[in-house]
């Protein structure tokens, strides 16, 4: 939906009538006058919650007592419903947490600042994100700041496993999906913005080689979460839990390939992904997208809690450039899930998108917020 569309929305729906009157933000959902849900009015309202809930003004960041990324990944949604809506209420906050975030990090001062982290993917949320800060403002020196984001990841790239950036930069080990699937994402987005650029691009696409060659893809075509290796140095997939995030960032990656090149196996490999996490049983229960952890008796920790919206989000993404938009209706059915059953006082969601709700966390908020973001 675009700008112009709000003025369409009739306003709330409530689902808490015996309230009286709705606070704002309220719980409830907007629909459209067609009666569609209007996802515009939905993921601003819940952004509203994350904000006045979750917001640290002082420190810039959300939950500051949660790991720095899931900040990176929460500033990525208003930046993207900005994106998607032309509305610019959320631009003065981006800035504040960008100008907060970029100094050096008091947990890895040696990378100095401007998102160069202990690890290669908690850079690459951020670096992303400044990608769609430069597409809001054309301004280049965020831009500026990913080329440089991207330099620093790639020196943690290295000939073990065939290829591949580590993880975790102080140990150097640990060659993971997450961390080599948003470095793809970042060299294709790099790669769209710079004129005349190939570097880039063969980067990208030599990080999809690798990331398919890897053994990390399994023959479920679901990506586990990263590699193990033998004393003799030879790579194998660690059977680790098949996240959802981990089958999302690549989703977006893979489309953000397809637009630089055109070449359709692009999308091809991103569709069986996406089909094969809708139609696993682990990870979609009667359609509606689980976590693995939602299940343990542990549940999900904090940066888990996260992980749906990302994939969501990325779906939306691929959908939205597949003829006939394959993938919307299972969001659509995921958004309303979470709408009726899975929110509570505040307009706060919980993680399990089939409900109930017991309480709310930023994490949860922001995923939540991936989702409706990503329907906009
Ligand atoms: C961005 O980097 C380019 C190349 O290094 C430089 O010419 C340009 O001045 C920089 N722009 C900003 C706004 O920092
Ligand atoms: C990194 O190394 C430290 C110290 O040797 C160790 O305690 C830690 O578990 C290692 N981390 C990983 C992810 O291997
Ligand atoms: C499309 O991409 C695949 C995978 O990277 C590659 O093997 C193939 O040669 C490409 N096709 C064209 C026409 O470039
Ligand atoms: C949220 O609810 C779950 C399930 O009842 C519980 O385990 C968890 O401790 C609660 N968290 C908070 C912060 O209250």
């Amino acid at each position: 939906m675009r700008v112009g569309d709000i003025a369409s929305t009739v306003g709330l729906v409530a689902f808490c009538l015996s309230s009286g009157t709705l606070a704002s933000p309220g719980r409830g959902y907007y629909r459209t006058r067609g009666h569609e849900l209007d996802y515009t009015k939905t993921a601003e309202a819940a952004i509203d919650s994350m904000n006045q809930f979750y917001y640290d003004e002082a420190q810039g960041r959300w939950s500051p007592e949660v790991a720095w990324w899931l900040s990176g990944f929460a500033l990525q949604d208003i930046l993207d419903f900005m994106h998607k809506t032309g509305s610019r209420k959320y631009i003065q906050q981006a800035r504040d947490v960008i100008n907060a975030q970029k100094a050096p990090l008091p947990w890895w001062p040696q990378g100095e600042g401007n998102f160069r982290a202990d690890s290669t993917d908690d850079t690459g949320w951020w670096a992303l994100a400044l990608i769609r800060m430069f597409d809001l403002t054309d301004d280049h020196t965020y831009l500026n700041i990913s080329i440089q984001d991207e330099q620093y990841m790639y020196k943690y790239w290295t000939s073990e496993c065939n290829g591949g950036m580590f993880q975790d930069i102080k140990n150097l080990s640990y060659k993971n999906a997450i961390s080599n699937q948003l470095y793809m994402l970042l060299t294709a987005s790099l790669h769209n913005r710079i004129p005349d650029d190939t570097e880039h691009l063969a980067k990208a696409i030599a990080t999809w080689e690798w990331l398919e060659a890897s053994g990390m893809l399994n023959s479920e075509h679901l990506f586990n979460d990263g590699l193990a290796e033998t004393s003799d140095g030879v790579c194998y997939n660690n059977k680790g839990p098949t996240w959802t995030y981990n089958q999302g960032v690549i989703l977006g990656a893979l489309t953000e390939l397809h637009q630089a090149t055109k070449n359709k196996t692009y999308l091809t490999a991103a569709t069986s992904i996406a089909s094969a996490v809708l139609s696993s049983k682990a990870l979609s229960l009667s359609s509606i997208l689980t976590e693995p952890c939602e299940a343990t008796p542990e549940g999900c920790n904090n940066d888990q809690q996260i992980f749906k919206g990302i994939f969501a989000k990325h779906l939306s993404r691929l959908s939205s450039v597949l003829d006939g938009a394959p993938y919307r209706e299972y969001l659509e059915g995921n958004a309303r899930s979470v709408l009726e059953k899975d929110q509570g006082e505040g307009g706060l969601f919980d993680v399990g998108w089939a409900g109930p709700f017991r309480n709310g966390s930023f994490e949860k908020q922001a995923s939540a917020v991936g989702l409706f973001v990503g329907l906009i």
